[in-house]
Parts: structure tokens; sequence; C-alpha cells
């Protein structure tokens, strides 16, 4: 075992990493499976996504905002660019006529009640995520968890059936109750999911040299959204995410708790895909709020 080296300094952030052939970074020397896949999730002319968040059921039941999937998530379907869902509620709510690629969640096991959510198996086989026609399918990795090698092993072997059937994985940081959620975490983490297979990588902001989680990964990051925040600043982080170097957002709170979610999805929308300051977003919302 190599001993512990000092982590680098050097990110070049202003310079992109070279993607030959295709728009998404660290994606060029994939199948055509796996490529068109990813291209049904990030939108090739922006090379982003708006991924709407909604597993959070798979280990915390019926969260606020998704007590009742039918009526809460299905109308905002046309304006997501994909959906993350757990399979059980794709097949049970989602109609089957909707064309939105959807990702799905892989890994389960804890529940909330439980102290240590690292506990995690693979939660699905690769052949259903097929047979389900998903766009991906996304694992959390406890990187500094308790069971932090079983949630690595979990990934790579989903990331190995992945690499069978085309199918993209997202590997998730998940970050427990007392780890610190810093730059420095994150580029650990974002890092290691990707040197051990993921396609994409989705992870939280930070304040603080986000730049550098984003261009010492070499492939896409998309932020996840977090607790519930005002509008404005929830606008605010996506922009800062996305101009620091983020593939886009797979929010999920912050969307559907909105007092306007429909509002609020077209408004981050217009920050991921058209580069719209937050102020301006913010007043999209405001307005399409206004008109119900
Ligand atoms: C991830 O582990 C969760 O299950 C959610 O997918 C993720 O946290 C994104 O949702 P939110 O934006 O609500 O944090």
């Amino acid at each position: 075992m190599p001993e512990a080296d000092e982590e680098g300094k050097r990110y070049e952030v202003g310079q992109p990493q070279l993607a030959p052939g295709f728009y998404l970074k660290g994606s060029h020397q994939l199948d055509w499976g796996m490529k068109n896949r990813l291209a049904r999730v990030f939108d090739p002319a922006s090379g982003r996504t708006v991924m709407l968040a909604i597993d959070h059921g798979y280990f915390q039941g019926p969260t606020t905002g998704l007590e009742r999937i039918d009526l809460s998530i299905v109308p905002l379907l046309p304006a997501c660019d994909a959906l993350f869902c757990t399979r059980g509620i794709l097949r049970s709510v989602i109609p089957a006529q909707c064309t939105k690629p959807m990702v799905l969640r892989a890994s389960g096991g804890p529940s909330i009640l439980r102290e240590e959510l690292s506990d995690e198996q693979i939660a699905m086989d690769m052949e259903d995520a097929v047979r389900l026609n998903a766009a991906g399918v996304g694992i959390q990795v406890f990187i500094g968890g308790d069971f932090e090698t079983r949630s690595i092993h979990n990934m790579t072997k989903l990331v190995d059936a992945g690499l069978r059937y085309g199918m993209p994985v997202m590997g998730v940081t998940a970050v427990g109750k007392n780890m610190v959620r810093n730059a420095k975490y994150f580029r650990l983490a974002c890092r290691m999911i990707a040197e051990l297979g993921a396609q994409y990588v989705k992870t939280y902001y930070v304040e603080e040299g986000f730049e550098t989680v984003t261009a010492s990964c070499p492939v896409p990051i998309v932020m996840a959204g977090g607790k519930k925040l005002p509008e404005l600043d929830a606008l605010t982080m996506a922009y800062n995410a996305v101009q620091e170097g983020a593939a886009g957002v797979d929010m999920g709170r912050n969307i559907f708790q909105s007092e306007a979610p429909t509002a609020m999805i077209a408004a981050v929308h217009a920050v991921v895909h058209k580069n719209l300051k937050p102020a301006q977003a913010f007043e999209v919302f405001k307005s399409l709020k206004s008109k119900g």
C-alpha cells in the first residue's frame, strides 16, 4: 500500500478537459448505446441537464412534496430533462406514455430510522433497468462512511453491469451526518467515483472551491439541491454550480417543495440551459408563479 500523498493543487480550472468528437466531458470514448443514453439526459445543445430528483422515498417514505407523486410530480414531467426515481414509483405512478428519460435509483437498504445510512446494497438488477427502458441508473457512494467499501463495491458491480448493457451509472456522493461538506471532501469523493467507473457524478455545491471539484473530476458532475432554500438562493446555487463547471443539476426538494414548483423548474431550466442570471431567473419564477 503506497503511503498517503498530499492532495494536488494544480486544477487549471480555466482549461476545460477535451472530449474530441462528443460534447460531454469524459464520455467521448464510450460505446454508442452509452452515449445515446447520456444524450437523452444531457441536452446536446447546451451539454447540460435539469434532472428532477424524486427518489427520496426509497429511505424516508412519503417526503414533504412527494406524498402524492401522481398529483405533484406528474404535472412537472414536461418541464424536466430527466426524472430520477425508483423503479417502484416508475411502474406504479409514472405514465408509460411519458417519453422523458428515466434514471433509476439502484441502491437501498437502511431507512431513516437507522443511525447509519451507508449500509446499502444494490437494489435493482441491470436487466430490469433495461426492461424499463431506463436512460441510466444512480447509486449512493458513502466515502468516509462506516460501509464505504461496500458502497464502492456496489457501485463497481453496477458499473460492470452497466458496461455490459450500455447503461450509464450516476454515482452519488452521500454525505454522512458527521462529515464535513467542503471542497476537499467532494474532490476526494467525486474523483474516487469517477476513477472507479461511474459515467457521471452527482454531488452537492460548496461555496468555496467548487470549481476545483468539477475540474478534478474527469466526468460530468450534476449538482444535488439539498434542503429547501428560498427560491432566489436555490437559483443562485444552481447558477454558480453550472458557471463553475457542473453539467447541470439533479434537484429535488428545492423544486417540489417550492410554493410554485412549475415556476421553479422553469426558472432552474433558464439558469442551467440559458445561463440566465439568478436575479433574472427569480423574476421568471415570480412572473410564472403569479400566473398560477
Ligand atoms: C440523494 O441521495 C437523494 O435521494 C436525492 O436524489 C438527492 O438528495 C437530490 O435531491 P435534493 O435536491 O432534494 O437534495
